[in-house]
């Protein structure tokens, strides 16, 4: 394969993962950083500029500039090969060779998108369209920022596009499998956006791998997204990263927005660290490829209830990926596009330097709730923000924000010591954080040992899997979760390129249970082994419910009605989500 020899030679691999990891020098020809494959703390991720290779000591990833790109953008051989062609404008030879039946329909799903994107942003010039520019304009958007974030709009007919796919010579198969069409019953197909301002979602690498379409009229659902389909995993993109990631490099900190909007309102500030999930909730494998470039964030949501829910929950996710978070808060109620409007890109970026340290920002708001003139007000005040401390993962860490809140509550350290060691001796651990095998539920190790041994018990279980909602909150979570990425990835489930997706801890898990031989999981299918787990995260579920009434009561008990209704408010939205 000389064509492979040839990119290899004319493409930097320092340039290459540079762009997905901050690389410092280490000596003369090697560079280190973080890995972006397992979770640490000190730098055991090293590129070699001679031999243009990286390794990990870690959790021993290694290989050339095309397996790290395979490996960081969920690709195949020759998608990476392709994608780095077209990088550094290298000519690819068409060779059969390159081409399996998977990377080729995920290669066509590429295409369809570049075609829908433009097709959508022909359509923004078209007159069907008045509206969408009148509320494109209303919103303060210049056609500079529509050009730059490729704003379209689709054809209210539901036909255009549809058509177009077809007359470029796309299979039914394929057109369906994009996501961009729905099959009608008498099985011909119509376009998925109809009438819709559309927001194209980059993967980060700057694929266009779904939309978002905003209704222009009073329609549910206000914003619509593409389905997950074979190039998009929603809870693993994150919008605006692709043009974000530089910027949160140089200023070593990322925001999180709720909205579309609010990333296009904000990057037009010139504040261009801003990143937002599609609509769903961050999960930690976002979460993840935002420390990869740095472990600073600064969350910034409406200020509305739902708003403060999301970040809560964000928040949380955070520190347990162990990141620095602030907090900004916009005063007057306004979403950060509004504010950046209403207030200029100065002041915006001023708050954003200035947005407190979440456990400065969460003792603020325990200092309104207690009276703090007392000793007695002040610990409970400080009692309100130990289990965030306790999230944090890193002991020293924990230690130092203890300390650093106590000065900022004026509480006697010695006695929030004393509170915090009797915490941490009841502390649960997280439950993404359980590590140990006697933790782990028996139908997870079932499972878990049967995807591993049986390639068709695997294949019939992979769907089921995937589509749990609280995959990561599983005690095995983190081996699952690197099950479902690398047979998105079109990899073989085998223990060993399972093992090589984790880090030491997982690994040492993964080992306790491929190799336990008590798990005796023979008498039962995969099916129990799969309703046991759906049960398992019911039961995590009802957990969650449980710590919310307990909030409801807590907040009832001191008063704070408001607060309790917001509450109680979550804990239905949950009920009904889970329906
Ligand atoms: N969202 C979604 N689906 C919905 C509603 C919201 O995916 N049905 C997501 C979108 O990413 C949206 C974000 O949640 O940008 C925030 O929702 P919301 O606050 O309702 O929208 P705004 O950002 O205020 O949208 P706009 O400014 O266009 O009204
Ligand atoms: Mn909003």
């Amino acid at each position: 394969m000389e064509f492979v020899q040839q990119l290899k030679a004319s493409v930097d691999i320092v340039r290459v993962i540079g762009e997905y990891v901050r690389l410092r020098k280490a000596s003369g020809n090697r560079l280190q950083g973080l890995c972006p494959f397992h979770n640490e703390k000190t730098p055991s991720f090293s590129v070699y500029v001679d031999i243009q290779a990286y390794k990990c000591f870690g959790c021993g990833a290694t290989g050339d500039v095309i397996k790290f790109v395979e490996q960081i953008e969920n690709l195949s051989f020759y998608e990476a090969l392709k994608s780095l062609a077209e990088q550094f404008s290298i000519p690819m030879p068409k060779r059969a060779e390159y081409s399996d039946p998977e990377s080729k329909l995920r290669g066509s799903l590429y295409d369809m998108n570049e075609l829908a994107l433009q097709l959508f942003r022909a359509g923004y010039r078209s007159q069907a369209a008045a509206q969408a520019r009148e509320y494109v304009a209303r919103r303060g958007l210049t056609p500079e920022l529509v050009e730059q974030f490729g704003l379209g709009f689709s054809d209210p007919t539901g036909q255009a596009l549809t058509r177009k796919l077809r007359a470029e010579g796309f299979s039914a198969e394929q057109i369906e499998a994009s996501g961009l069409a729905r099959k009608r019953e008498d099985g011909g197909f119509y376009d998925y956006f109809r009438g819709r301002l559309i927001f194209p979602i980059h993967s980060e690498s700057g694929k266009v791998v779904a939309f978002a379409g905003r209704t222009l009229r009073d329609e549910e659902p206000k914003y619509l997204n593409s389905p997950q389909t074979k190039i998009y995993h929603k809870s693993d993109v994150l919008y605006n990263l692709n043009r974000a990631r530089n910027s949160i490099r140089k200023v070593e900190h990322s925001i999180l927005v709720e909205g579309y909007m609010d990333v296009i309102g904000v990057f037009s500030a010139g504040v261009e660290q801003v990143v937002a999930s599609c609509g769903t909730a961050l999960t930690s494998s976002q979460v993840r490829s935002l420390k990869r470039h740095s472990d600073r964030i600064v969350v910034n949501f409406d200020p509305d209830r739902a708003g403060a829910a999301a970040a809560e929950r964000s928040i949380q996710m955070f520190l347990d990926e162990g990141m620095h978070v602030r907090v900004l808060e916009l005063e007057g109620g306004l979403d950060p596009d509004e504010y950046v409007k209403e207030n200029g890109a100065d002041v915006y970026r001023r708050k954003v330097e200035t947005a407190s340290n979440f456990f400065h920002w969460l003792a603020d708001r325990a200092r309104k709730k207690f009276d703090v003139s007392s000793a007695e007000g002040r610990m409970q005040g400080f009692q309100l923000l130990l289990p965030a401390i306790q999230r944090i993962p890193d002991k020293l860490e924990r230690l130092a924000v203890v300390n650093d809140v106590a000065a900022y509550l004026r509480v006697d350290p010695g006695a929030v010591l004393d509170q915090f060691r009797k915490a941490a001796a009841e502390r649960k651990p997280v439950a993404v954080r359980k590590q140990t095998i006697s933790a782990v539920p028996k139908a997870e190790k079932i499972l878990i040992q049967k995807m591993l041994r049986d390639s068709e018990a695997c294949a019939a279980a992979l769907p089921q899997v995937a589509e749990l909602p609280n995959l990561g909150r599983l005690a095995a979570g983190r081996i699952f979760e690197a099950i479902v990425t690398a047979a998105s990835q079109g990899e073989a489930i085998e223990f060993s390129r399972i093992e090589g997706r984790l880090d030491d801890t997982t690994k040492a898990l993964l080992h306790d249970i491929a190799f336990a031989d008590d798990i005796d999981g023979s008498g039962e299918s995969v099916q129990d082994a799969l309703n046991c787990l759906k049960t398992l995260e019911d039961s995590d579920l009802e957990a969650q419910r449980a710590e919310m009434r307990a909030r409801v009561r807590e907040a009832e008990r001191s008063g704070n009605l408001q607060e309790a209704l917001r509450w109680t408010k979550e804990l239905q939205k949950m009920s009904a989500s889970t329906r």
